[in-house]
């Protein structure tokens, strides 16, 4: 255990070039507008490195860094929170280090029922907190441990609830609330018919405007969309 907390200690102060030199995985490999993550290995110590750094273009250099600020804001709020990774360090403008999850995701998992349950308790805490994720309708972005604790990866769309005057933002903050619970019906709907109800059937099928529009901009754009308009 000492020993793992010295090698995560080393692990957190390396360089980008050391950190991908110690990569022993990527789980994705980059592309235009895709960062790279990578599973980091330094001794005992794990850790999960985003990184836009070689994203090319107007892409690496403008939308990267909001990207990342909007990532590491996001995990900085819901610090604590079981089931949410710990951020390590923000590297820079491009990158950012955080807890390595020994997980699988939602769709290779298998997960069982009460994995749904804690599912929901998850994703209720972290709204408690004041964060909407915005990409749950992506089951990848959603892990599961061989306890069947569930955890969330992937906050770059996330949205925010802004300040108690602020009624308009407010109030799409709701709307992104329900687009995760919907996003929670429809794995259910996928993953676990069993568990899905009525009403989660019937939220497939309704969907208020804010999220008819973001489902029509894409899941990506999204993200893009929400730097101009404004977070
Ligand atoms: N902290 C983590 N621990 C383990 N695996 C992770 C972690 N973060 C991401 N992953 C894996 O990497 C994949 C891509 O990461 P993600 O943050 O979703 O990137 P993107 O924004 O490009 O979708 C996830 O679907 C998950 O399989
Ligand atoms: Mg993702």
């Amino acid at each position: 255990m000492a020993a793992q907390s010295t090698d995560l200690k080393v692990l957190e102060s390396l360089t980008r070039a050391q950190l991908h030199a110690h990569a022993t995985r990527y789980y994705k490999s980059g592309g235009r507008t895709e960062p790279e993550v990578a599973l980091v290995v330094y001794g005992d110590a794990r850790a999960v490195f985003k990184d836009y750094a070689r994203t090319p273009g107007w892409f690496g250099r403008i939308i990267a860094p909001v990207l990342i600020w909007r990532e590491a804001s996001a995990l900085r709020r819901l610090d604590g929170i079981v089931g949410v990774p710990q951020l390590y360090r923000q590297l820079d403008a491009r990158g950012v280090l955080i807890e390595y999850l020994p997980a699988t995701p939602w769709p290779q998992a298998k997960p069982a029922e009460a994995a749904y349950h804690k599912l929901d308790e998850l994703v209720d805490q972290m709204h408690a907190r004041g964060v909407a994720h915005c990409d749950l309708r992506a089951p990848s972005n959603m892990l599961v441990d061989e306890d069947g604790q569930p955890y969330i990866v992937d906050f770059v769309a996330r949205v925010c609830r802004g300040r108690g005057w602020n009624l308009p933002w407010n109030w799409l903050f709701r709307q992104f609330v329900g687009a995760d619970e919907s996003a929670l019906a429809k794995l259910r709907v996928r993953f676990a018919p069993r568990l899905a109800t009525a009403d989660d059937r019937a939220r497939l099928d309704e969907r208020g405007p804010v999220e008819r529009i973001a489902r029509a901009i894409g899941e990506r754009t999204r993200a893009v969309v929400r730097f101009f308009v404004g977070s």
